[in-house]
């Protein structure tokens, strides 16, 4: 049973050096997941992938089912999940093309089925989420990291926004002043429903532009796809490394 889990963001919809086991259709109580789960060993270890906007990279982060999505790879056995997510920069120092291992979030979307405590309680359920990633997986990616010399910027706080639309510079003034550093549209309810089911998550951020207003001039996709190329390269280097010690 593999206890690990990647999931796949904007320029990640699959894993080259993926040795692939099998693929899974998964139906959940919460409706259909992004797509069948791939199996497969990544240096020798099992794990569970799957890509969170589709295989086809379709499905906009406003529509993706985040809670059918957690809930089949808990079922597939994950434990651990590494999430990762494509982000704007807000801070001087979140340059494209740079990872960051996020510590803090603040949720600014709206309308997405975010709990799986709803119906049929027997009592209301609330979690902690004090510190919404997992400490121990966030600390093991960036002593790999570290160890590896892959270059990783180890705080800072995700603005989880609606999209798919990009943001106006005076929201991103906004976020800046609310003390993030980072804002992507898929961090959220993603990391919350992985508490709620109890399992360890931690994203790996990769900076695909600088946030609205914080760049010269516009921000185009060719920009953005240009910057995750070389960005998900890193990622898969980092994964590499880091799934043969969780
Ligand atoms: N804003 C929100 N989400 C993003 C961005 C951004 O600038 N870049 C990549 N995902």
């Amino acid at each position: 049973m593999a206890g690990i889990a990647i999931i796949g963001g904007t320029g990640l919809t699959s894993l080259t050096d993926l040795e692939i086991t099998g693929r899974e259709i998964m139906q959940s109580p919460y409706g259909e997941p992004s797509g069948p789960l791939t199996r497969g060993k990544l240096m020798g270890k099992e794990v569970l992938f799957l890509p969170r906007h589709g295989y086809g990279h379709t499905i906009p982060p406003h529509k993706v089912n985040y809670r059918a999505n957690i809930a089949v790879l808990k079922e597939a056995g994950a434990e651990k999940i590494i999430a990762v997510n494509a982000v704007g920069g807000i801070a001087a120092d979140m340059q494209p093309g740079k990872l960051v291992i996020p510590d803090q979030i603040i949720d600014y979307t709206y309308s997405r089925l975010h709990t799986y405590f709803e119906d049929g309680l027997d009592d209301v359920v609330h979690i902690d989420f004090t510190h919404p990633y997992c400490e121990s997986l966030r600390e093991q990616i960036i002593t790999v990291a570290n160890n590896k010399g892959i270059e990783v910027l180890t705080r800072a706080t995700y603005a989880a926004t609606q999209g798919p639309r990009l943001e106006t510079t005076a929201e991103i003034d906004r976020l800046d002043r609310d003390g993030c550093h980072l804002v992507g549209m898929t961090g959220m309810p993603e990391a919350a429903l992985a508490r709620e089911l109890e399992l360890c998550y931690a994203s790996i951020s990769v900076v695909a532009n600088m946030a609205a207003g914080r760049g010269a001039g516009e921000i185009t996709m060719e920009e953005i796809e240009a910057n995750l190329v070389s960005g998900m390269k890193q990622v898969r280097n980092l994964l590499e490394q880091v799934i043969p010690v969780l």
